[in-house]
């Protein structure tokens, strides 16, 4: 049996229930499959979410698990109806919610979640992208952000802040940006090009000076505090807050997972949230990111046209992967973390 080195874990729980070792090597299942080479991957708070099974009782799964969503690589293996992918494209992706795995040599995925890799960037800078481009996208699009609107963003300085300010920006054009970061990211945030006003927000809690925006996007869990400083009639939606049952309802992947107790349970802990947004005559949704290659393929364009670049905080060797999630999970990034893979590994053979 072929084998490929994989970060994974065999039952939920801290950061030592994961392992770096040998599992099967992954395998088309499916007739519009592709099987990716990963040379790099990036992690995100969700991956260690999972991990300690705060999603268990929404998303199903499948033991050992693999560690990540985002990934950039080679396809190596094409399945008998996939059309717009070869072997030998340079690709990223971010894997769906049942699928994920990237902290593995090999993956395989639905053409569907792929789209190939923007020309002017390496392996590592694509896999910063895809999970926090795709639901800072999501988010913008959901606000309706538009040419001189004013955007409340907090936490600019994280893997998804970094990439929404300048989607904001450079690509909806919006007009006044405020965000919140601790003191010593703000030469960063600046050098981005896309932050109007940056509170500290160990100095200042942003909701007692920032009013009359029209939109809100919460990456904090700070949605309630972001209802002080949009007007009325305005948008607050959240990434980071609790999320509604209704927000899940459109994932195929999660198999109905979400009704009877568990939305009874959702609708209770994000009821305070809603009836704050109903008070203030504010719309208010949670966005949970939706994995899409045809996304990512405008994404490609946008980093093409330099209007997106990725901010990288640091790059492990595979190897490391353990240290990379401690570092994520200890916090105080900018921007993401990337695993790169020594490529060089023999291929499978194509089909
Ligand atoms: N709904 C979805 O589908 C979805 C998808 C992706 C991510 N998320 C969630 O979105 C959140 C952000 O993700 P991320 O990848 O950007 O996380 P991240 O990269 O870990 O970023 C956190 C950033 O926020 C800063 N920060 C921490 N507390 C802050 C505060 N109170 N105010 C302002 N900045 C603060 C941190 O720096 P300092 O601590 O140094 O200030 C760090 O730079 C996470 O909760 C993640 O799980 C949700």
């Amino acid at each position: 049996m072929e084998t490929m080195q994989a970060c994974y874990y065999t039952k939920y729980g801290k950061p030592s229930v994961l392992t770096i070792g040998s599992l099967p090597r992954a395998q088309l299942l499916a007739p519009d499959d592709v099987l990716i080479q990963v040379y790099a991957a990036s992690i995100n708070p969700m991956d260690y979410k999972r991990r300690e099974g705060g999603f268990k009782a929404v998303l199903e799964t499948k033991w050992p698990q693999i560690v990540g969503y985002d990934l950039a690589g080679v396809v190596v293996l094409c399945g008998t109806d996939v059309k717009q992918l070869r072997v030998g494209d340079e690709v990223f992706a971010c894997l769906p919610h049942d699928r994920t795995g990237s902290l593995a040599e090999y993956v395989s995925v639905s053409e569907y979640y792929v789209a190939h890799k923007p020309k002017n960037l390496t392996f590592v800078q694509a896999a910063a992208l895809p999970i926090s481009s795709l639901v800072a996208l999501q988010t913008l699009r959901r606000l309706e952000l538009s040419e001189g609107k004013k955007l409340l963003l907090t936490g600019g300085s994280g893997g998804v802040g970094t990439l929404a300010l300048q989607l904001a920006k450079n690509v909806f054009k919006a007009g006044t940006i405020a965000t919140t970061a601790s003191l010593q990211k703000e030469h960063i945030l600046t050098r981005l090009g896309a932050v109007d006003i940056i509170i500290d927000y160990s100095e200042q809690s942003f909701d007692q000076t920032l009013r009359e925006y029209d939109c809100a996007m919460d990456c904090t869990s700070e949605a309630k505090k972001c209802m002080d400083c949009v007007t009325q009639g305005g948008m607050v939606a959240s990434i980071a807050d609790t999320p509604p049952p209704e927000a899940l309802d459109d994932f195929p992947e999660l198999g109905g997972r979400t009704s009877c107790c568990l939305g009874m349970f959702l609708g209770c802990l994000s009821y305070s949230v809603k009836s704050k947004a109903r008070s203030k005559r504010l719309n208010y949704e949670y966005v949970f990111v939706a994995p899409n290659g045809e996304m990512l393929t405008e994404i490609a364009g946008f980093v093409d046209q330099g209007l997106l670049r990725p901010v990288i905080d640091k790059v492990y060797p595979f190897e490391l992967a353990l240290d990379a999630m401690e570092l994520l999970e200890n916090g105080h990034l900018t921007g993401k973390i990337v695993v790169e893979f020594s490529v060089g590994v023999s291929q499978p053979e194509a089909e």
